[in-house]
């Protein structure tokens, strides 16, 4: 059995813990998985006392799973959770709050002497943080006693501010004390590339540029910004999502087959995908990214705001909240084969998804017509909102004529109730277990801004104009412009017909 920890999230008010966070460890605490003896310490500025913030968790998670038609448990809250629930006040700001905490953790019997130390606040408070753990020595480790720190992305803001805070985080901290978390790794599809890909030999000679065309990895969102404008308007969606989720993704698909499935080795291969990506040339950026942001319009029947008049957006933001990207990995497996990127706020549908597509035969018997392409197959690998895997052919209909039309294999995943949770709970149990194999490596967070870092720097030179989108829609059709060929086109869906 795992040893017990105290799990000390600063930032605990904030949204990552109501939403990811809380939900997560109490979904934990149902599965029975939280070592006993754990407990939640959590650090907030606001002045509640211990039932004040027992009362604030229930609410959260009230609220939580209310969204997921679901209701709390109140006898397992009451008489297991609760317990492993307790507050400190203090200001993350003033050097006195760390020596509080300090003389609470280590004096307190309550509090196993295992700590990890969760950064849900704002990036820039994570270097401070560290050095004041630091300094009051909460961060040493000795024999049977580990100390960790939880990071969360943006790890950085471009290359060299993410070269900083690591520069700022190594003085206090060695590497396999720090876990950059990048939740999107901890989703059973994203697992479930390595799987398909490593375990059945099937595909592997298929698996790169002699037979797929290109390959678009998409996550599409309804939600608009909601209350995170704060952070949002200074990220924008090109940092948000795709310098860290869907970059992931991109070297779970197209690494090497690694050593072993440790930690290192899988980085080692991940790593090397990203070092592999074309640099993007300043003046070839037009041709390489499209940005766009959301006006107001209807979404599933309901009237919503445009980006400009979100609560705390100032009004002449050019911040993008659809961002789309092609890129090229000069490899010997991958040389040649686009790789569109795209992700958005207020899009038509919230699913995200890999879309393999291959090229077409050699010859093509059976097409319908002169004029038209036979339908190219294609392998999907789905994330959410539904796990599922596609394989789409072509096939012979019924009947004297030969006639052909697709077919989908359709492999979606059967699971109980309990493997449909966020992707959050796997990776805060990796945490205390100290399996780093699903947190990402410093050279990885650095290789990743390198791939976007040249269209940040563009993008914030252009600070006049941004295309729109309306909201509900599927973006800028300046993102058309992206593909290499007029039959590569975005695909929205995972089904055949849509
Ligand atoms: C977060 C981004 O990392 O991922 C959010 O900051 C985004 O803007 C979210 O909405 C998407 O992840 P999920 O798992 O909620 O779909």
């Amino acid at each position: 059995m795992t040893e017990p920890c105290t799990y000390i999230i600063f930032g605990a008010t904030g949204n990552l813990s109501r939403e990811k966070l809380m939900p997560a460890l109490y979904h934990l605490e149902v599965a029975g998985r939280l070592p006993p003896g754990t407990i939640i310490l959590a650090i907030g500025r606001r002045p509640w006392n211990h039932d004040q913030w027992i009362a604030e968790v229930r609410d959260m998670l009230v609220t939580k799973l209310r969204k997921a038609n679901q209701e709390l448990d109140e006898t397992l809250f009451a008489e297991r959770f609760q317990a492993r629930l307790h507050y400190f006040e203090g200001d993350l700001t003033k050097s006195a709050m760390y020596q509080g905490l300090q003389n609470r953790l280590t004096t307190d019997p309550l509090f196993p002497p295992n700590m990890a130390f969760y950064m849900a606040i704002p990036p820039d408070q994570f270097g401070t943080t560290v050095e004041h753990l630091s300094t009051v020595g909460l961060l040493k480790e000795e024999a049977n006693v580990w100390r960790r720190v939880v990071v969360e992305k943006p790890f950085g803001s471009d290359l060299e501010s993410a070269h900083n805070l690591q520069r700022q985080l190594s003085k206090h901290l060695h590497e396999n004390q720090i876990y950059r978390i990048d939740h999107y790794l901890g989703k059973a599809t994203v697992q479930n590339v390595l799987v398909f890909r490593f375990a059945n030999l099937m595909l592997e000679p298929l698996w790169n540029r002699h037979y797929i065309d290109h390959i678009q990895i998409s996550h599409s969102e309804t939600v608009g910004v909601g209350s995170r404008a704060n952070y949002y308007d200074s990220a924008g969606s090109l940092r948000d999502m795709i310098q860290s989720h869907l970059l992931q993704v991109l070297s779970l698909v197209a690494m090497e087959p690694p050593v072993s499935m440790e930690a290192e080795a899988l980085r080692d291969e991940k790593v090397k995908v990203l070092k592999s990506i074309r640099p993007i040339p300043l003046n070839a950026v037009h041709a390489h990214a499209v940005r766009a942001q959301y006006t107001a319009d209807t979404l599933q029947g309901q009237k919503v705001k445009g980006y400009l008049q979100e609560d705390n957006v100032p009004k002449n933001s050019v911040t993008e909240t659809y961002a789309a990207m092609k890129l090229f990995i000069d490899n010997w497996r991958w040389k040649g084969v686009p790789f569109y990127l795209r992700t958005g706020k207020r899009l038509a549908t919230s699913q995200s998804m890999v879309g393999i597509c291959f090229k077409q035969p050699p010859q093509q018997f059976f097409k319908p017509s002169q004029l038209q392409q036979m339908r190219p197959n294609w392998i999907l690998l789905g994330i959410q909102p539904k796990e599922c895997l596609k394989a789409e052919l072509t096939v012979k209909e019924s009947g004297l004529e030969m006639n052909t039309r697709p077919l989908s294999l359709d492999a979606s995943l059967p699971h109980n109730e309990e493997d449909l949770k966020d992707a959050y709970q796997g990776l805060l149990l990796d945490i205390i277990e100290g399996d780093r194999s699903l947190f990402l490596r410093q050279d990885e967070v650095e290789s990743a801004w390198q791939v976007v870092d040249p269209i940040l720097r563009v993008w914030a030179t252009e600070r006049d104009y941004i295309p729109t989108y309306l909201a509900g829609s599927w973006g800028p059709k300046e993102s058309q412009r992206l593909f290499e060929r007029e039959d590569q086109t975005w695909r929205h869906s995972m089904f055949i017909n849509e």
